[in-house]
């Protein structure tokens, strides 16, 4: 999809659901990277992206896989949803509440590799017992990593620096990447690497 048609579908999106889609456009292409960096090179790994949108992210994920492994993609939204499922007929597009995502995946026997999350993770509060990133760290590999999008504006706010705790508990590695400016609004993206074992 042209970026221009992408920004424009993404910001009347945002008009009609401003707390779900929470970014007035599409990830700036070193966030689209850095979110799916962790996705490896080799073998043949089961990829999950949460709150895919337009699929900027998505595209970027097809292409570190390059045929390889399996991607599920989960969008709440059902525009988004079928935008997905057109443009990607190779990615099993589930137009669903991210919330589903651990209790789906144990129910087929699969473990998450990577996770790249674009929830606007504010939604998702770090005081549920158990939360979705801890159900998430329980749905992964031992080795799995996950990505989080998050905003420069709000990151040294209460809610992100509680999730950014929480990460630190839930995973053993977590490293935070330089301000990407170009993006609307600036984001960061947060990487956690290897979920303990009880989260
Ligand atoms: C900030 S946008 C990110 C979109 C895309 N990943 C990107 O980086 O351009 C957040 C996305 O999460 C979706 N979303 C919000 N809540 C969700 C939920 N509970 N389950 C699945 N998707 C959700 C929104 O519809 C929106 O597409």
């Amino acid at each position: 999809m042209p970026r221009t048609t992408d920004a424009l579908t993404f910001a009347l999106e945002f008009a009609r659901s401003p707390w779900d889609v929470a970014s007035l456009a599409p990830s700036a292409p070193p966030v689209c990277r850095a979110l799916a960096l962790p996705v490896p090179e080799t073998g043949d790994p089961l990829v999950v992206e949460l709150g895919a949108g337009s699929g900027v992210v998505t595209q970027e994920v097809r292409r570190r896989l390059g045929g390889r492994g399996r991607h599920l993609a989960v969008e709440l939204n059902p525009r988004f949803a079928a935008t997905l499922a057109e443009r990607f007929p190779d990615v099993d597009v589930l137009h669903a509440d991210a919330r589903q995502v651990p209790d789906l995946l144990r129910d087929r026997g699969l473990q998450a590799d990577v996770v790249i999350s674009g929830l606007p993770w504010a939604a998702f509060p770090t005081g549920d017992a158990p939360s979705l990133h801890q159900r998430l760290a329980g749905a992964m590999t031992a080795h799995g990593a996950f990505t989080q999008l998050g905003y420069a504006a709000t990151r040294r706010a209460g809610p992100a620096r509680a999730h950014l705790a929480h990460l630190h508990a839930l995973f053993e590695e977590v490293t935070t990447s330089r301000t990407v400016w170009r993006n609307l609004p600036p984001a960061v993206v947060h990487t956690a690497r290897r979920p303990r074992p009880c989260g």
